[in-house]
């Protein structure tokens, strides 16, 4: 396991119904220093298993001292989420890791357009700090639905005046993505944060557009979606484990003592890249090619069949 920081929650604030804000300052020491755009990961001990989340920093990365995270209860969770908004209060102890940046900002481009959906404003929370302390050039878009996921809309909408650019789908406002990415200064980058569906439609509408992908960058943190149980084989130990429904086959292969690289735990950053010798493969990553997929998966979101074994080069 990587290096893992002691630290205490130092505040939480509830920001709308559904959204909490966590305040933490380091136990011993100093917490590192970190680039907008980075997150970290939230070892959550929740009654069935310690469950490890990423979230993105917030705020000014050049303020040491404090790291918050915003976090939206899903109802439909595994429990992490769940854990945080209702057992954890100011004077707990937490595990987390060190910073790890799959976001960063481009600091070369002419211009920066920021795309986010709901919790999707949690990176741009960073990136806005720098953005205006440059004197860059940019514009926020930010969809939500007021009274439910419009954390720091009211803050925004006043810090940033005219480019910020809110759309409530309580008031049937809805970001019209196409318009967005016409016309935009030569040397724009897009930046976009959200549900999956709104990163599909993003990346399909840059392409159409002819948006290089070097200027399309996106995150999704989606904890791995649930699935049917299989088992799995480890060709070099001999080792055989079952996952169950609600695990990761990167959890399974963690509470087995396994150790298998990862930073982002959702299927984008290609650190858990793992081949596998057989078996059916249920690919759910945004990180292999076809032809990658044909010996290659994604354990932290990836899953085997219901028939057969999984083996995998481990
Ligand atoms: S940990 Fe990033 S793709 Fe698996």
């Amino acid at each position: 396991m990587s290096a893992m920081i002691e630290v205490q929650v130092t505040q939480v604030r509830q920001l709308t119904p559904v959204v909490r804000e966590f305040s933490f300052a380091a136990v011993d020491g100093v917490l590192p220093g970190f680039s907008c755009g980075s997150h970290v990961q939230v070892l959550l001990p929740t009654a069935e298993r310690t469950l490890r989340n990423a979230y993105s920093l917030l705020g000014d990365p050049r303020q040491n001292g404090i790291y918050r995270i915003a976090v939206r209860l899903q109802e439909a969770s595994r429990g992490g989420s769940r854990y945080l908004h209702e057992q954890v209060k100011v004077g707990d102890r937490l595990h987390i890791g060190v910073p790890s940046n799959l976001f960063a900002l481009h600091s070369q481009a002419r211009h920066h357009i920021l795309l986010a959906g709901g919790i999707g404003i949690t990176p741009f929370m960073a990136y806005l700090a720098e953005l205006q302390a440059s004197g860059a050039s940019f514009e926020l878009h930010y969809a939500y639905r007021s009274g439910l996921t419009d954390a720091y809309a009211d803050e925004l909408r006043e810090r940033l005046g005219e480019r910020f650019h809110g759309y409530d789908a309580a008031a049937g406002q809805r970001l019209a993505c196409a318009g967005l990415l016409r016309d935009k200064p030569l040397g724009s980058h897009l930046y976009v944060c959200g549900p999956q569906r709104l990163l599909n439609e993003i990346r399909t509408l840059a392409e159409t557009q002819g948006w290089s992908a070097g200027r399309v960058h996106w995150e999704a943190f989606a904890a791995p979606e649930p699935g049917q149980p299989f088992s799995v084989e480890l060709a070099r130990s001999g080792q055989r484990l079952q996952v169950p429904g609600d695990h990761s086959l990167l959890e399974a292969l963690e509470a087995a003592g396994v150790d298998v690289p990862n930073l982002c735990r959702g299927g984008v950053c290609g650190q858990c890249t793992t081949r596998y010798l057989s078996g059916e493969v249920e690919h759910r990553d945004h990180y292999l090619d076809e032809q990658q997929r044909g010996e290659a998966l994604m354990p932290c979101v990836s899953r085997g069949g219901c028939s057969g074994t999984l083996l995998l080069d481990l």
